[in-house]
């Protein structure tokens, strides 16, 4: 482990607004061991717009850890690797209480799970007494990891590689290196999703003959995929981004008992999107571990791609969002609700 990170005297609470992490090529599945290693390499940016506000205190000597999402208490076993972690890495005795809201609908496959983890390890490190910095990002990065991977990434804004077997994630670039990327998103529905991203991931390893391949293939999407960014080669990306999630959720299909997130109105966007390509119009779909269509698209297309979308499925909510920023701490104060980051 690196040298502790410069400490401070430690604060009473800390208040973190993060935001998802959207993979544009997917984790899906974990190396053995049980340290929610990733068995596939994620490329994602982080999403202006949908907010995660947690406040985070230090708990009292008689309490444990205990997190609460939209008023609701969370199961401690699904919090325990991570306080756990948090402590050895941050060298902190404390036991902590958190309490989170979503701007956006929770567990409806839009990445909760990835900006609650981010911003309860931003917190824990803050009320641990580790000061603002990289050192510290990387040491959330790597406890975030253990509550979700995909929360590893959303430590930072912009965009992000989180490398297959990676213990943390990686900065790539800021919100301003492509300022014309767009994301819509559509949502198929606002329930909550059938089956966690964690027992579907686990469903396909232990049960899909697809598996293997799948992690196999996922190299060389990922690298190509990698590259087409750095070009920022919105074609080729896009192309790769489709890849990337129709592969994964084909592996998902083919376990036994089979994973199926799709509804109908999932493929009815899914429908557009191929329409708007047809008519030379670039959008580009993917899907995580839930029924909604998040489409890729550039600026001077955004108009028309959200038309068609709105037309296909006038009952689908879209959110227009882009690369959002980073983080955003307050130490021993609340965030404002002003202090959220913009859609468009
Ligand atoms: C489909 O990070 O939620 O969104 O590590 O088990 O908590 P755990 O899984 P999680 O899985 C995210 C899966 C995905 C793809 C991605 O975000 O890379």
């Amino acid at each position: 482990m690196k040298p502790a990170t410069e400490r401070r005297p430690p604060d009473a609470a800390a208040s973190v607004r993060t935001s998802p992490s959207l993979a544009l090529v997917k984790y899906w599945g974990k190396k053995r061991g049980g340290r929610n290693l990733p068995a596939t390499t994620s490329l994602a940016v982080t999403l202006a717009g949908l907010d995660t506000r947690t406040l985070v205190r230090v708990a009292a000597p008689d309490e444990g850890d205990a997190v609460r999402v939209g008023g609701e208490l969370q199961d401690t076993a699904r919090y325990a690797p991570f306080f756990d972690e948090a402590r050895r890495l941050f060298r902190s005795p404390l036991r902590f209480a958190a309490s989170s809201e979503n701007s956006f609908p929770s567990s409806a496959g839009l990445a909760s799970s990835s900006s609650g983890f981010a911003a309860l390890a931003l917190g824990c490190a803050a009320l641990s007494g580790l000061g603002d910095g990289p050192d510290t990002d990387a040491l959330a990065s790597e406890a975030a990891r253990l509550g979700s991977a995909s929360a590893s990434r959303a430590v930072y804004g912009g965009f992000t590689l989180l490398p297959a077997g990676a213990r943390r994630a990686e900065p790539l670039e800021g919100p301003e290196y492509w300022p014309d990327f767009r994301v819509v998103v559509a949502l198929a529905t606002r329930d909550k999703k059938s089956e966690s991203s964690r027992g579907a991931m686990e469903l396909t390893r232990t049960g899909s003959p697809y598996y293997a391949p799948w992690v196999r293939d996922a190299r060389k999407v990922s690298r190509e995929a990698l590259a087409a960014f750095r070009d920022r080669d919105a074609q080729k990306l896009g192309d790769l981004m489709r890849l990337s999630y129709l592969r994964m959720h084909a592996s998902a299909l083919a376990a036994e008992p089979p994973v199926l997130y799709w509804l109908p109105a999932s493929v009815t966007l899914i429908r557009a999107c191929a329409a708007l390509r047809a008519r030379g119009i670039g959008a580009w779909e993917t899907m995580d571990a839930g029924p909604q269509v998040k489409v890729f698209c550039l600026a001077p297309e955004l108009a028309a791609v959200e038309a068609a979308l709105r037309e296909a499925s006038p009952a689908c909510e879209l959110i227009v969002t882009k690369p959002g920023p980073g983080p955003d701490l307050r130490r021993g104060q609340e965030i404002g609700a002003g202090a959220g980051s913009e859609g468009r």
